[in-house]
């Protein structure tokens, strides 16, 4: 499936009919060039991978000419570098350069070390994009390679020899964005957390009676599906639950993945009706998280509940309010975390998305937008507080693709805490 994030590569550097080419011919790269196709070729595993990083690899011979691609599959599998290595022999391979968008592992895990592997073949230089952020590999892939004699260059400094500005902010930026998960994991110990919803122009998720099916067309539909493939738990609201009854499950031709569903449920409804919802069809108990309001704790109801069911929940927070009156969403992100969560998609409805842009607390949206006008229905920013222009939310790194009538804009937020370019 195409990943709305690499918009920017694929026209930049004219990837598709780049990719036609390679398939019939061996066609001489540049670095940018072949940089670039390893960022395209990483997105193919974005189902498949977590909690490891996004990681694509091209090779190219003594003469610059395109050798083969890989990329990280599935998670446990082989590594990007090794499905690339795949069938090419060391004649093939003599004074070849690999051109990879993350350090290659030093370290023995779940697969070999792709550095020892790599440092007895004949390969002459390998071109990395990011340095691995975990402090105990850091750099030591590299060296690995440097100490059986062949050259492993970061891509920034690659590009300062070899400077094409524009070109070179693009790409790093983009490495940065493919493995924005896994950065986000390794510097900052929290999940990745992505908002998404689907609005009207006049900015409305729903109207006041509720009824929010459906604001956009069908390929923005299936678009959200792939969305929530990509992400290890999704969040979402009661409000939506006990209006919409939803399934919540992936609905993709020749894929299937149970994602791990976190409920904000305060007053413990959807816990109490769980049984009545078509939840209960699609997603097994163990897979349920619920985010519930401290004082319930201590509701007859919710203790009754959870003594009476046959394999009762037992993923569930109980958190305060605060003066707010809200949950802090940093609280239930590191919840997801030590849970194994490390990106989250929130699914909203209104009121949700609206708590979190006011706490700050996301790093990317999807905004799917239908041209169609909703009056005065439920918006997700008539609290913010916003009195003037130098307040105003932004975003960064923004890509924009049309979905049928729809558009999708996806960005960065502006004040998430890394360098992007
Ligand atoms: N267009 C879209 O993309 C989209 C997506 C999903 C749903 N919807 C529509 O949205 C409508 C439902 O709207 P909604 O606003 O009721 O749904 P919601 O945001 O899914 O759920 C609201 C509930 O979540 C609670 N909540 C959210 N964040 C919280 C926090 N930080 N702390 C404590 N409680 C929190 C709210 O508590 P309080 O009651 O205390 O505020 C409320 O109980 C439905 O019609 C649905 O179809 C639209």
């Amino acid at each position: 499936m195409f990943d709305v994030r690499c918009q920017k590569l694929i026209s930049e550097f004219g990837l598709r009919s780049l990719l036609n080419e390679l398939d019939i011919s061996k066609k001489k790269l540049t670095v940018a060039q072949a940089m670039a196709i390893a960022i395209y070729e990483a997105y193919q595993g974005a189902q498949r991978v977590s909690p490891n990083p996004l990681v694509g690899c091209v090779i190219l011979d003594s003469h610059g000419q395109f050798l083969s691609k890989g990329h990280h599959e599935v998670y446990g599998q082989a590594h990007a570098e090794i499905n690339a290595l795949k069938g090419l022999d060391k004649e093939q391979l003599q004074d070849a350069t690999m051109i990879v968008t993350l350090e290659p592992c030093a370290h023995v895990g779940k697969t070999g070390s792709c550095a020892l592997q790599i440092k007895d073949l004949p390969v002459k230089r390998v071109i990395y994009g990011l340095v691995d952020p975990f402090h105990l590999v850091a750099g030591k892939g590299a060296q690995i390679l440097r100490d059986s004699g062949k050259e492993a260059i970061v891509y920034a400094d690659y590009v300062g020899m070899d400077n094409n500005g524009q070109e070179s902010r693009l790409l790093n930026q983009q490495l940065e964005i493919l493995a924005e998960n896994f950065l986000k994991n390794s510097r900052a110990q929290k999940p990745f957390v992505a908002l998404k919803w689907a609005q009207s122009l006049d900015g409305k998720m729903a109207l006041k009676n509720y009824q929010s099916q459906w604001i956009t067309g069908e390929l923005s539909r299936t678009y959200a599906h792939y969305l929530r493939s990509i992400y290890d738990g999704l969040i979402v609201g009661s409000g939506t639950i006990l209006q919409d009854n939803p399934k919540l499950n992936i609905r993709l031709e020749n894929f299937s993945k149970e994602s791990k569903l976190v409920i904000i449920d305060p007053e413990a409804t959807v816990y109490k009706t769980f049984e009545s919802l078509e939840l209960s069809r699609y997603h097994k108990k163990e897979n349920i998280f619920f985010i519930v309001d401290a004082k319930s704790a201590s509701s007859a109801a919710v203790f009754d509940f959870s003594a009476q069911a046959p394999g009762a929940f037992k993923n569930i927070l109980f958190l305060n309010r605060g003066t707010s009156g809200f949950f802090s969403m940093q609280d239930i992100y590191q919840f997801c975390f030590e849970r194994g969560m490390k990106s989250l998609l929130v699914e909203g409805g209104p009121s949700l998305i609206h708590q979190c842009l006011k706490q700050n607390a996301f790093d990317r949206i999807y905004a799917f937008v239908a041209p169609i006008l909703m009056g005065n229905g439920l918006g997700y920013t008539d609290e913010l507080p916003i009195t003037s222009m130098n307040q105003k939310m932004q975003f960064t790194a923004l890509e924009k693709i049309e979905l049928g009538d729809d558009l999708l804009v996806t960005g960065l937020n502006w004040t998430y805490c890394y360098p992007i370019g």
